[in-house]
């Protein structure tokens, strides 16, 4: 039986409401905040678009975005139709003057006390401007919070104006800059796993571990959204935000507790020591690719320059061999991929192990051990051990997992992402949101990296959409006599 702790009532503000996030992720994650009785009755949700739309219009949105992305949520209707008569809908056009915010104004009014929390799931070039406008409207109380939701600005300029204005009318405790890789439970559980089980920290170093490969592969590809991903491309959308998380949690040194500040100084201290990647290394550490037609899942998928129609040299797929330059890890390479239309949607960390100093067992020595943390789909843990195939005929050795498949494990469902985080921006937890500096250190990490594969104008290798990304992936692990963890 899940649990949860219980949180006080809140206003929560949507602004980008009839956005696809919002739909596919949020309504959703709060429907089943809902039903699993954690959100007080005193809460309101309110939804905010520019869109033309009433209030049951715009619920008629989220019943059918339920049907659509919940589908098997309403075990009882009568519950679930509660849910959506708590929303509310206002129209506003972020950018219009103040006295045009009458509508959230007036649904606002009454608070109560209710903690109040600003959801901003806009273009963030919108994201001052509502901050500002909070702050003329006198919207942002002070038990105010706002949430930013990635991408926070395109670079390390864009992202600092942002934060500028933004922090001009909320601080740095009542901002909540959201990584959803952060509220998924195998990347919580790497930092249980981590620091609440002694034998692990003791090989969690260059003494025992030989790299680590982070994988966030993707069967969907641009969907709605090729105007904004063809001016981002993988690093921007992807690598410098959740892959570098994930680096993050796997590299980081224990902090004291689980303290917000304590993990995050520790993230910084990682993405600080993150080497740089400079035009004369991009050739040889990282690959670009780009999809092609193909079939994914035995369906054709179109390519991407016919996705976003017209042709583009923006990257679909990124691999990268990172280095921490810390006395931890120094030595240990980090690979890293991410691409769009891959053959499978997997998300993992492998961390992989050396080889035994003496194959006492000769040519049938097994395989170097390897932890595999599932971060999607089938969430879990798998180390694989060697061990004697029973029975008969020599000592054959073959390596087998020690399987934590959680489902299995626990027998819960799994909660999204969203459900996790939003609860903890009521409660005012910051631990898995991104403190500022930590934005700027990886916004500082990808500038350079982005600015050298432009000295280097290097085009996008071709994949085909289905595959697991260009072969030139393959090669930048061959080069080091490794390769990529690819189960069939
Ligand atoms: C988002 C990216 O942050 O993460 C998307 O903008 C990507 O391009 C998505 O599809 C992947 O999230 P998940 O939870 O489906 O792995």
């Amino acid at each position: 039986m899940a649990e949860f702790i219980p949180v006080p009532p809140f206003d929560l503000v949507v602004f980008g409401a009839t956005g696809d996030l919002s739909l596919r992720k949020l309504f959703p994650a709060l429907l089943h905040r809902f039903l699993d009785g954690q959100i007080p009755a005193q809460s309101r949700i309110i939804g905010v678009a520019r869109s033309d739309l009433d209030t049951e219009s715009f619920r008629n949105m989220v019943r059918e975005s339920r049907g659509k992305f919940s589908p098997n949520a309403c075990v009882d209707e009568g519950k679930c139709e509660d849910f959506v008569r708590h929303v509310e809908y206002a129209r506003v056009d972020a950018s219009a003057p103040a006295e045009q915010w009458a509508a959230l104004k007036d649904l606002l009014a009454n608070g109560n006390g209710n903690v109040r929390i600003f959801y901003l799931s806009t273009a963030p070039s919108l994201f001052v401007t509502i901050a500002e406008r909070l702050q003329e409207t006198g919207l942002a109380t002070a038990n105010s919070r706002i949430v930013l939701e990635k991408p926070i600005g395109r670079d390390l300029a864009s992202s600092r104006a942002i934060n500028d204005g933004v922090g001009r009318v909320f601080d740095e405790q009542r901002t909540f800059r959201i990584d959803h890789y952060l509220g998924k439970e195998t990347v919580q559980n790497l930092l249980v796993l981590r620091f609440a089980n002694m034998m692990v920290e003791p090989v969690w170093s260059r003494e025992h571990i030989d790299h680590v490969q982070i994988t966030v592969a993707e069967e969907l590809g641009v969907e709605g959204r090729a105007d904004y991903y063809d001016k981002s491309g993988a690093l921007r959308d992807m690598v410098q935000n959740h892959l570098l998380q994930l680096l993050c949690l796997v590299a980081l040194e224990s902090p004291n507790s689980m303290d917000a500040d304590a993990i995050r100084t520790e993230k910084l201290k990682v993405l600080s020591a993150l080497r740089r990647i400079g035009p004369m290394d991009v050739a040889g550490k990282t690959v670009r690719g780009q999809y092609r037609a193909g079939l994914v899942d035995g369906k054709p998928a179109p390519a991407y320059a016919d996705e976003v129609g017209k042709p583009s040299r923006t990257e679909t797929f990124v691999a990268i061999k990172a280095q921490v330059d810390n006395w931890r890890w120094a030595g240990v390479p980090f690979y890293l991929r991410t691409g769009k239309r891959m053959s499978a949607r997997r998300s993992e960390i492998v961390v992989q192990f050396k080889d035994t100093p003496v194959p006492i067992f000769g040519a049938n020595a097994g395989v170097p051990n390897r932890l595999v943390l599932r971060i999607q789909p089938d969430e879990g843990v798998r180390l694989w051990l060697n061990m004697k195939e029973p029975g008969p005929g020599g000592l054959r050795i073959k390596a087998a997992p020690l399987d934590l498949t959680f489902e299995d494990a626990f027998g819960v469902r799994y909660p999204d992402a969203y459900e996790r985080l939003l609860m903890d921006v009521v409660r005012g937890n910051l631990a898995l949101f991104m403190r500022r500096d930590e934005v700027d250190a990886a916004w500082k990490w990808a500038d350079e990296l982005l600015a050298a594969w432009d000295a280097n104008g290097a085009e996008p290798y071709p994949y085909a959409a289905g595959s697991n990304g260009p072969t030139q992936s393959a090669l930048l692990m061959d080069r080091d006599g490794r390769a990529w963890w690819d189960p069939d």
